[in-house]
């Protein structure tokens, strides 16, 4: 038996190592796939949705189906925010590489994540040993382009209180990727369509140690709303001009307005374009499957695809417009920035302060490795750890209030928030209520209204 099993897993570790690709390294504001810049042109990929935490990497059938039409698509990442970190994934990572695909990976779980609205409890081991077993079952793979620590946790210009756990998050995910993993992996944060506090987001995530600044910024972003939109109108310029000095890759984790049916995806022309490349590496189109809030590029039924006219705009436009040659504007220094001021309701956060510490217990992680991932059936971490001596019962009762709802008025969710005209939100989140978030244009600006629209599921 054990003879077998040596010969399994060397047969999985040589299929695994069949082919690969270049992984994606960063240098200043840039990615980079050998010497040449790399632009995301991407997808983010969740079928069933987000509420469902279904882990789309799993399933090789699913993969089968959908890879040829990212291919298609003329796609080189897509984004995934729940997957199973008890699963195998070799399949479908195979399948990605041999596509030339690359892979944006969100570390948490409904059920593991930070807790919007009661950080502190929620930053404990127990979570930090689901984040790190999510780490190990991808780290092996050399077309994961990055892991993103966290996706919209500040959503407002009052939750900016998380931001400092977050931040640890990324810090700890660093210092295991680095005592664990063979490649240095780049970690990011995906922040909310914000605007008004979105540059303190991208400065705080890049200030301070190298060893707890993120390694890519991702932005949520849809002011750009159909053709009677523009590079102006958008927004996009007044971006560019902003961020300019940003020294982090910085890129459209989420695009894709969809108050303008169909879609025509006119600010393609604009992102692959030299007006932006010298700030921006690409973006991500939210989403590819219709979740039903409008935002699909396909129809799911079971193993039949129906691509619907949003892919097709897609498609022509990625086609249309290719990368710039050469570096595009790139720069190549990568300093740190100073961490942003402490302004009374638009970034509570002391910049003098120092991250949450490592939670005793999560060293042995670090050192040792993560251990059995528990998968997105195991307990959930959001309202302490049930390894916490003082706080042994935690866990449960943590879960005894999660599905009645009533402690918690926000979490990270694992997918955006982003019901501009829908029935539904795509922020699907099992355990605590929802967030439905509406982008109102007006004259180059945005204002983002919140609204907590009910309890748990
Ligand atoms: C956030 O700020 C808005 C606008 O000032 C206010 O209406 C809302 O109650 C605040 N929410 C929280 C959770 O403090
Ligand atoms: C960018 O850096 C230059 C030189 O340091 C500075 O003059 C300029 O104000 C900065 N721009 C922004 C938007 O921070
Ligand atoms: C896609 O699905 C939606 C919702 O079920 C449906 O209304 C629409 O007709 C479908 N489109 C195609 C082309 O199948
Ligand atoms: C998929 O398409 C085939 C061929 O059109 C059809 O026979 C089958 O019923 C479809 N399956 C589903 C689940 O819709
Ligand atoms: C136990 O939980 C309480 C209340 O959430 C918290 O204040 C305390 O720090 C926790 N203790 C430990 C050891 O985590």
């Amino acid at each position: 038996m054990k003879t077998t099993s040596f010969l399994l897993s060397t047969a999985i570790c040589l299929a695994s190592l069949a082919s690969s690709l270049d992984p994606i390294t960063v240098k200043g504001n840039a990615f980079y796939q050998g010497n040449d810049r790399f632009y995301i042109r991407g997808v983010d990929y969740q079928p069933g949705g987000s509420s469902k935490a279904i882990d789309p990497l799993a399933d090789a059938d699913n993969c089968k189906r959908d890879v040829p039409y990212f291919k298609d698509l003329g796609l080189n990442t897509i984004r995934v925010y729940t997957v199973d970190n008890s699963a195998n994934h070799d399949e479908c990572m195979q399948e990605l590489s041999d596509a030339g695909i690359y892979l944006l990976l969100d570390v948490n779980t409904p059920k593991n994540s930070i807790n919007r609205a009661d950080p502190a409890p929620s930053y404990n081991a127990d979570y930090l040993q689901a984040v790190f077993a999510t780490i190990d079952a991808f780290k092996g793979y050399d077309n994961v382009l990055g892991f993103f620590a966290g996706n919209e946790v500040i959503n407002s210009v009052n939750t900016t209180g998380p931001a400092p756990y977050v931040k640890a998050v990324v810090r700890d995910m660093k210092s295991y990727i680095s005592a664990q993993s063979k490649r240095a992996i780049p970690v990011g944060y995906s922040a909310a369509d914000i605007a008004q506090n979105r540059w303190q987001q991208m400065e705080y995530f890049n200030c301070g140690d190298d060893s707890e600044r993120i390694d890519l910024f991702g932005m949520n972003d849809y002011s750009w709303c159909g053709p009677a939109s523009s590079f102006q109108i958008s927004g996009y310029q007044a971006n560019v001009q902003n961020y300019g000095n940003y020294s982090l890759p910085l890129f459209f984790s989420e695009y894709g307005c969809n108050t303008v049916q169909p879609r025509t995806f006119p600010e393609i022309s604009a992102i692959y374009n030299t007006e932006m490349t010298s700030v921006y590496s690409g973006g991500l189109v939210y989403e590819y499957s219709s979740e039903g809030n409008d935002y699909g590029l396909v129809n799911i039924t079971g193993s039949n695809v129906t691509t619907l006219s949003d892919y097709d705009a897609l498609k022509s436009q990625l086609a249309k417009y290719p990368d710039p040659t050469g570096a595009g504007g790139a720069s190549t220094t990568n300093s740190a920035a100073s961490c942003p001021p402490f302004q009374s309701g638009l970034w509570e956060v002391d910049p003098s302060s120092s991250l949450p510490a490592l939670p005793s217990g999560a060293e042995t992680y670090i050192k040792n490795g993560a251990g059995k991932p528990l998968g997105l059936s195991g307990p959930s971490t959001q309202f302490g750890s049930s390894s916490d001596d003082d706080n042994g019962s935690s866990s449960a009762s943590a879960s005894a209030t999660a599905s009645s709802g009533a402690a918690s008025s926000g979490g990270s969710s694992t997918a955006s928030a982003k019901a501009t005209h829908t029935s539904k939100g795509a922020a699907g989140h099992v355990e605590v209520p929802h967030f439905l978030t509406t982008t109102v244009l007006g004259a180059g600006a945005y204002i983002t209204v919140f609204f907590a629209i009910g309890l748990a599921l």
